[in-house]
């Protein structure tokens, strides 16, 4: 059976980005979200309404809360059949605007259903004028396009709960803005993968032992996807509780960076006020309150440009690592064994605050 490195390795190769989210994750992650959605324009910019459980989930909750407009774009869709028989060669957009008779269901009736010029490209003048009406921007999109369509979000200074690659995290378009508090991660932990439901063009003889939800679609788990947002959520305000003590035996500092190594979050010493290099699932319980985010390993241009407690080896010494391991790079974070560098994994470096 495939796993989900090869599912989202087959993803990217094919460049279809057609994995749909599942109604049950988008319920479980939005209705942590709710105060912030009265008297909102969402938009769904990457949703096709024929399918797309993210217009079906603002349509059915409506009311709920408190929505003032609901809009979605289909990208090069030709038939929004959902809501019209009418085929159409071009793109639509929906917009729904709540229930009007009364039977507290979105009717097809009830939806407006207008061209586009184009093929509805999030990129594209006219879903840019759709994004700057909107309040909210939710969607999953594609993750080939990911870092445009944050910079795009934070060009029009948009609220967004979208879906990422895990990976994102470390992107150098995407760790400043975490670091700077414009972007952080949503309520679903972390680590695992998402249940995704694959396109109608994926191979399900790629499964050995496929999985399918009660429709028939082949449900495909996606590996670390997670919620970015810029919403304030309660999570973010948590404190870590901190029970580790500090000592140096326990926390070597790295070689080529003044600060120590913690495998663990939950390891993260409660009496150390220097630098601490965690793991990136650290993300998930960041708290800006109580830890200040400095930068992270193998960003070399930060090492070298910004960060006070860089501390590369000598010219000399750095050749010896690299013949003793290949795989050693001079921003990476590694501790010193024996002269031989142990590499750790990538690392984010934090201080405590409070
Ligand atoms: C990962 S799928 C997710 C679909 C839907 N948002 C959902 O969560 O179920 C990404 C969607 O973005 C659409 N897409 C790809 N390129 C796009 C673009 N440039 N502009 C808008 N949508 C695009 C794809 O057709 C696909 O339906």
């Amino acid at each position: 059976m495939p796993n989900a490195n090869t599912n989202l390795h087959a993803a990217k190769k094919a460049k279809n980005d057609e994995f749909y989210t599942r109604l049950e994750d988008i319920e479980n992650e939005l209705r942590h979200y709710k105060a912030h959605f009265k008297g909102k324009t969402v938009f769904c910019n990457c949703d096709d309404p024929r399918v797309s459980n993210f217009f079906r989930y603002f349509a059915l909750n409506f009311e709920t809360f408190g929505l003032k407009k609901l809009v979605a774009t289909c990208y090069k869709n030709q038939n929004a059949d959902l809501f019209t028989q009418n085929a159409s060669e071009q793109a639509v957009y929906i917009v729904y605007e709540g229930d009007k008779d009364g039977n507290r269901v979105p009717d097809p009736s009830e939806m407006q259903v207008l061209p586009l010029k184009g093929d509805g490209d999030f990129r594209s003048e006219e879903c840019i004028e759709l994004l700057k009406e909107a309040d909210i921007v939710c969607t999953n999109p594609p993750f080939s396009l990911f870092r445009e369509y944050v910079a795009q979000l934070m060009k029009y200074e948009k609220k967004f709960i979208i879906i990422g690659p895990g990976g994102a995290v470390s992107y150098k378009e995407i760790f400043p803005l975490i670091k700077n508090n414009k972007l952080w991660v949503g309520f679903k932990p972390f680590g695992g993968g998402m249940d995704m439901i694959a396109g109608r063009n994926y191979d399900a003889s790629k499964c050995k032992h496929p999985k399918y939800d009660s429709h028939g679609n082949i449900i495909i788990n996606v590996m670390m996807c997670i919620w970015f947002t810029n919403l304030d959520i309660p999570k973010r305000h948590e404190d870590l509780i901190l029970f580790r003590e500090y000592t140096p035996e326990a926390y070597p500092k790295y070689d080529n960076y003044d600060a120590i190594n913690v495998d663990k979050v939950a390891d993260i010493p409660k009496d150390y006020d220097g630098m601490i290099g965690v793991p990136l699932t650290f993300l998930d319980k960041y708290n800006p309150d109580q830890f200040e985010i400095m930068g992270r390993s193998g960003d070399i241009e930060w090492a070298e440009k910004e960060c006070s407690f860089y501390t590369p080896p000598t010219p000399d010494l750095a050749r010896k690592y690299r013949s003793n391991n290949k795989t050693w790079r001079i921003q990476n974070v590694y501790l010193l064994k024996n002269d031989i560098p142990q590499i750790c994994y990538s690392r984010i470096f934090i201080h405590k605050i409070k």
